[in-house]
């Protein structure tokens, strides 16, 4: 959750441009939650969807849609063999993200699902392989998520975390917004596991919030 922009971001997304207007929906529809700070800026975005594109990731999972701002991210450059499967506990966050992607799911390209990720996953297990799948729901869930993401994910596909420096809380530092030991614990493990795990190349991207990128090379 950023407060004030840094001069690097300013810079970044004057480069990037505009966004598209379904984007600027999103973002309107999480203000009006009161959640306009925790949606990815527009430079995460960019990374999100190039990687998802570099990959060529044809089947995605999402955990966390707020109001559809990363969904778009991937969506808005996908090809017509596409499919998004994106978590959302919260009815009233689904509910403002269906209306903002309503024209990719009326076309099959997307899903919102509605209900707690770590329950929803199982089911969405019968699915797997996925090529891709976005961590930024419940931090202190992460950890489950990691493990459910590189059970499900192909040999070659990507599970892109985002939030994973907690502010600083991860290295100690004490933060402007509070983290519990829960949320700490199971992100540190998380960022531990990417590096320890044989099976996979993991590499930060030194984001504000700390983007967390593995590739999973073998079972
Ligand atoms: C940081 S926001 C996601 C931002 C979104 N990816 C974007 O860039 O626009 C986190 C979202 O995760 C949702 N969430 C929190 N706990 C969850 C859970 N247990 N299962 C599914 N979603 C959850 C929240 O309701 C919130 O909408």
């Amino acid at each position: 959750m950023r407060k004030i922009k840094p001069k690097s971001y300013e810079y970044m997304e004057m480069l990037i441009g505009a966004e598209s207007e379904n984007k600027l929906l999103a973002r309107k529809a999480a203000d009006q939650l009161g959640l306009g700070l925790i949606s990815l800026s527009s430079v995460e975005a960019g990374l999100l969807s190039a990687l998802a594109e570099f990959s060529d990731a044809k089947k995605v999972v999402e955990i966390g849609t707020l109001t559809g701002l990363s969904a778009l991210a991937v969506l808005e450059n996908a090809g017509s063999d596409f499919k998004l499967w994106t978590l959302e506990k919260s009815p009233e966050h689904a509910l403002a993200a269906t209306k903002v992607l309503q024209n990719y799911i009326s076309k099959g390209a997307c899903e919102v699902i509605v209900g707690d990720a770590r329950e929803k996953l199982e089911v969405l297990s019968a699915q797997a392989p996925f090529d891709l799948v976005f961590i930024d729901g419940n931090k202190a869930a992460y950890l489950d998520y990691f493990n459910w993401a590189i059970k499900n994910i192909r040999i070659g596909g990507l599970v892109v975390a985002d939030n994973v420096f907690l502010s600083g809380a991860v290295w100690g530092e004490s933060t402007e917004q509070k983290f519990n030991e829960k949320q700490i614990g199971a992100v540190k493990k998380m960022n531990e596991l990417a590096f320890s795990d044989k099976n996979l190349k993991s590499f930060f991207i030194p984001t504000e919030e700390g983007m967390l990128v593995c590739k999973k090379l073998s079972s």
